[in-house]
């Protein structure tokens, strides 16, 4: 080893002997500081390209007959006339510059210029070979594959000369912090789901050159996802029924659709489409049979999802389009429009003063199924009294007349099926009153969902009360087939009991008129 080192010295250490010999000889002639060689150039960078060639400047006034020699570290380059370098890139101008050809990233550093004078005089070049950047890795060579909720990195190494910035994107899509661009080597995605599913790229620049870029495809794995189109789909006897699953999963799921418990296969009324993400049974001509609880089953290697369609005939809930201020004081024109693909029988309104503001109730819409009446009918009996802690609190009697009230109103005349309209004059409010209001529908094949709640308001005095007094005489028993608070009645109107009917009648003319 230390033959070695003096093997790497010799060469250098011969020439500075020469060097120094030479200057001994000039010393002794009189030194003139006047006559000393002096730079004319200066210590400079200089930042090339890759492959370039450059050129050293090293210009000296009154050069005498001093000794140039270049040098880098420890190596000497040339001394005098003479280039010592073996490299064939390096050569050594007239005018004592030093030229390199095509250099690259070893080039990079110091190079002196130094004047062999007693105590040497020097300049000293810095040279940086600007590379290019270049990206020598990207993850999993750009296909990752991950289960959905783990946690991705992302990675692209670059290397060039100055180290160059790696930016992400992504293709036709944000990054999932919402950015268009990020500017770091690594990019991490927690949690993944589908949404951050796709193609990321990756651009290394250092303002050298060309930006190079790589993309990495990320794909996540996931169970079955299913989403319902429409969770109830109505129709009618002799129409076609669209039942639609979309449903995404990785790997691509398999998709099965049943009925209740059986699995459905394709028959000449029942189809089964998939286009991309989107499952459709179709049943043409639906018949009666038809109408219950369809499911569609999605299946992949990571497991298993179900979402359920009812498939009916009964109409959609209905909506109210009367103004939600009436004209009168004492009467309302409250009216709704039902989309029913069979023609609606009957309807049922239900309405109830709501609580002058500060005062609260508990009275809550009850559940409207005829079936029904007979639960909250029981329920409706210990209404007036509760239990906490084992002890038993009386509430105070309630305002009957915040208590909600229903019609029985037949779709008079029958219309087609469709969009339905119908209205109806409700009696007996008061004035400057707010009310709350719900309707079903009932066709041949069962009651519709009740409606969403609408709320109006009675005007405070008539608006023309000889309009009034006519809506008021136009008033008979037959559009009324029964009047009744739940709280007092647990029979079902609907059997047509008329003896009932119009003795519950009678009780609530004498509380409308209490
Ligand atoms: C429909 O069927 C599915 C699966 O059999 C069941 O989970 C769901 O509760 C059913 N829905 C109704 C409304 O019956
Ligand atoms: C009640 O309103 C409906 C619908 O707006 C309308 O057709 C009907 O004539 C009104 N009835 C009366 C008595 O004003
Ligand atoms: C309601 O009252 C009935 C009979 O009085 C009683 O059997 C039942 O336990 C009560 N229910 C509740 C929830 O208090």
């Amino acid at each position: 080893m230390l033959l070695c080192g003096k093997m790497r010295v010799f060469l250098p250490i011969l020439i500075a002997f020469v060097i120094v010999k030479d200057s001994w000889e000039v010393t002794k002639i009189k030194t003139d500081p006047a006559t000393l060689p002096t730079f004319i150039s200066s210590s400079q960078v200089f930042k090339v390209k890759d492959q370039d060639t450059i050129v050293l400047p090293c210009e000296v006034a009154n050069p005498g007959p001093y000794v140039l020699v270049w040098k880098r570290g420890i190596a000497v380059l040339s001394a005098g006339s003479t280039l010592v370098s073996p490299d064939p890139r390096v050569a050594l101008n007239p005018d004592y510059s030093l030229e390199i050809k095509e250099v690259g990233p070893q080039d990079a550093g110091d190079y002196v210029c130094q004047i062999g004078t007693l105590e040497p005089r020097e300049i000293t070049h810095t040279v940086e070979i600007l590379v290019p950047p270049r990206i020598h890795y990207v993850t999993s060579n750009g296909r990752v594959e991950v289960k959905k909720g783990s946690t991705v990195r992302l990675e692209c190494k670059a290397s060039g000369n100055p180290v160059p910035k790696v930016t992400w994107s992504r293709k036709n899509n944000l990054l999932p912090g919402g950015e268009q661009t990020t500017t770091t080597p690594i990019l991490t995605l927690d949690k993944v789901d589908r949404h951050q599913a796709g193609i990321y790229q990756c651009v290394a620049s250092n303002g050298v050159g060309d930006d190079v870029k790589e993309q990495i495809f990320l794909h996540v794995l996931y169970p079955p996802e299913i989403t319902v189109e429409r969770p109830v789909v109505y129709s009618g006897e002799g129409l076609e029924a669209q039942l639609v699953c979309i449903v995404h999963g990785e790997s691509q799921p398999e998709v099965l659709w049943y009925r209740d418990t059986m699995q459905l296969d394709t028959t000449e009324r029942r189809i089964m489409e998939s286009r991309g993400s989107r499952h459709t049974l179709v049943i043409r001509k639906v018949n009666r049979q038809d109408f219950g609880n369809y499911t569609c089953v999605a299946d992949n290697q990571l497991g298993k999802t179900r979402k359920s369609i009812q498939l009916t005939g009964k109409p959609h809930p209905a909506k109210f389009n009367s103004p939600s201020t009436g004209r009168y004081k004492e009467n309302y024109n409250i009216s709704w429009q039902v989309e029913s693909l069979s023609p609606v029988e009957e309807y049922k309104l239900l309405y109830r003063r709501l609580p002058d503001i500060g005062v609260t109730s508990d009275n809550q819409p009850q559940p409207l199924h005829h079936q029904s009446l007979k639960k909250f009918s029981s329920k409706g009996e210990n209404k007036t009294s509760f239990s906490t802690n084992g002890f038993v609190y009386s509430r105070p009697t309630k305002d009957r007349r915040l208590e909600w009230r229903d019609v029985i109103l037949p779709a008079s005349p029958i219309q087609p099926a469709g969009l339905q309209s119908m209205s109806y004059i409700i009696r007996g409010l008061e004035g400057g009153q707010q009310y709350e209001a719900r309707v079903q529908a009932r066709n041949k094949f069962g009651w519709s969902p009740v409606s969403d709640s609408f709320t109006f308001k009675t005007t405070e005095t008539d608006e023309s009360t000889t309009d009034n007094r006519r809506m008021f005489h136009e008033h008979t028993s037959e559009d009324v087939q029964s009047i009744r608070s739940y709280k007092n009645s647990g029979t079902n109107l609907l059997r047509g009991n008329s003896l009932t009917s119009l003795a519950i009648y009678s009780v609530c003319i004498l509380l409308l008129q209490h």
